[in-house]
């Protein structure tokens, strides 16, 4: 019988050299695809954790401890945001994006070294700008420079993901989840031109490298509304129907909450906020209806290599999705209402873009890396309850604290930032202990997420 060829064995007997000259070079790329990938992870994890989550520890202790929201820097707060977004999400979105769209969309190869070239820009961009807010040291030329090169990295990513496909492919019609990524990724540019244009304001006429309140706010709702929502939902459109066994995907319905969200994104930044609000809740519930993951399975969920608990974790995370939207409609009425904006906002960046993260990456990351099992299933388990935990305690305490309803409140804010940390921490040890050991799989990394 003739065996299936795989990355690791050596190739049957009958191949014909030509053949397997192909499939040497197809190997060739899947490994340096896999090395690119495995480096822009990495990276994004050092960002997590240091940049982002430790500054945002550090922060959330100092504002418990003197009892006051906005007792510290602005630029903190900010360095901690953008390293969040930006320098970790943002990285993992562009190394996922390099490893994976050209092959879902049938692209013809990018050259690799145009990959390289955005990390490095990218990183240098990401890491300025976290030193420009917390030492402003020449501020005014590093927080424009930094805006100035992740902006060159993000275009050199677009122009090797949005070429043409081949011809013959290009007559077939676009795939809705394909309209939600690129509509993601031109809520990337958005942000990353308002991030350049308010950095070279500041750097021309402010006495500080934060961004002013009112405008801080408005462009959070484009980098996370307008850039990282629509991203995670048209992953999820792609692949979570099969991994959790969902009817089939309603894709006008998604296409219609895509609208809904990008009319409330340009509302938002326009400052209707009440409006914005309830077209986001209304996106949103519209997103989870054209997904249907509230809806009985009809197969198993596939759940090899991860934990079983798996499908569950992905319904809390799009049950926090729905909460954010309605923290946010609940401080859009409230005017400025510190704790119930910062409530809503960690809703949708812990519950809801961290948890997926940590639920879909544990599940992909390691077969597009080398063909790798995840380590510890287990401690995937125990890391999501404890995100899960943490983000709740956070979230309720954050609008108990802030808002002077209770007093108490302000010790749990330091004990849920711990969970948190805790969480976030062994997110980073299952995958780099799953990077740093050997491949085990033998099947391609496209049959490993089938099974
Ligand atoms: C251990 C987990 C975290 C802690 C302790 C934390 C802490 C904080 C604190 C204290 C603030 C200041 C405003 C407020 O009090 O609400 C803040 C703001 C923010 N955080 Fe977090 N955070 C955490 C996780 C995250 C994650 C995972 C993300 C994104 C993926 C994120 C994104 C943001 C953003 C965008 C802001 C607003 C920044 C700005 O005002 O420009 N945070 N965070």
């Amino acid at each position: 019988m003739a065996t299936k060829p795989s990355a690791n064995g050596p190739k049957p007997a009958w191949l014909d050299d030509k053949t397997k000259s192909i499939m040497d070079r197809a190997i060739a790329r899947e490994k340096s695809l896999s090395h690119l990938l495995m480096m822009y992870i990495m990276t994004g994890l050092i960002f997590m954790l240091l940049p982002g989550t430790f500054l945002g520890v550090w922060n959330l202790i100092k504002i418990s401890s003197r009892e006051a929201a906005e007792s510290i820097s602005p630029a903190w707060i900010q360095a901690h945001g953008h390293a969040q977004l930006f320098g970790w999400v943002g990285t993992f979105i562009l190394g996922i994006g390099f490893y994976s769209i050209p092959k879902l969309r049938k692209l013809k190869p990018f050259a690799l070294w145009s990959a390289w070239l955005t990390w490095a820009l990218w990183v240098i961009g990401a890491t300025v700008r976290w030193f420009s807010n917390i030492y402003p040291w020449h501020w005014r030329l590093a927080l424009p420079m930094s805006a100035t090169l992740e902006l060159a990295a993000f275009l050199i990513f677009f122009q090797a993901v949005a070429s043409h496909r081949p011809s013959s492919d290009s007559a077939k019609p676009v795939e809705p989840w394909i309209f939600v990524v690129i509509a993601a990724t031109l809520g990337l540019l958005a942000s990353l031109l308002l991030n350049l244009g308010a950095s070279f304001q500041l750097a021309l006429n402010a006495g500080s490298p934060a961004f002013p309140h009112l405008f801080d706010q408005r462009y959070l709702i484009v980098s996370t509304w307008g850039f990282i929502v629509p991203m995670v939902w048209g992953f999820s459109a792609r692949w979570l129907p099969v991994f959790m066994g969902l009817r089939p995907l309603r894709n006008s319905i998604l296409l219609v909450a895509l609208g809904l969200n990008t009319v409330g994104v340009v509302l938002g930044f326009l400052e209707y906020f009440v409006a914005a609000g309830i077209l986001l809740m209304a996106g949103a519930a519209t997103a989870v209806a054209a997904i249907r993951f509230f809806e009985l399975a009809v197969k198993p969920a596939k759940t090899v290599n991860v934990h079983r608990s798996f499908p569950v974790f992905i319904r809390i995370a799009y049950g926090w999705l729905l909460i954010a939207a309605g923290l946010g409609i609940w401080a859009a009425f409230a005017g400025g209402a510190p704790g119930i904006w910062g409530a809503s906002r960690h809703a949708l960046t812990v519950g809801f873009i961290a948890a997926m993260i940590f639920c879909v990456g544990q599940r992909i990351l390691p077969s597009f890396c080398g063909m790798r099992v995840l380590w510890s299933s287990k401690l995937m388990l125990v890391m999501l309850i404890l995100l899960m935990t943490g983000c709740t305690l956070r979230v309720a305490s954050e609008i108990l604290a802030y808002q002077d309803y209770e007093q108490w409140a302000w010790n749990v804010l330091p004990i849920s930032a711990v969970i948190e940390l805790t969480a976030v921490t062994l997110f980073a040890v299952n995958l780099i202990v799953t990077f740093v050991r050997r491949s085990v799989a033998v099947t391609s990394p496209l049959t490993m997420m089938t099974e």
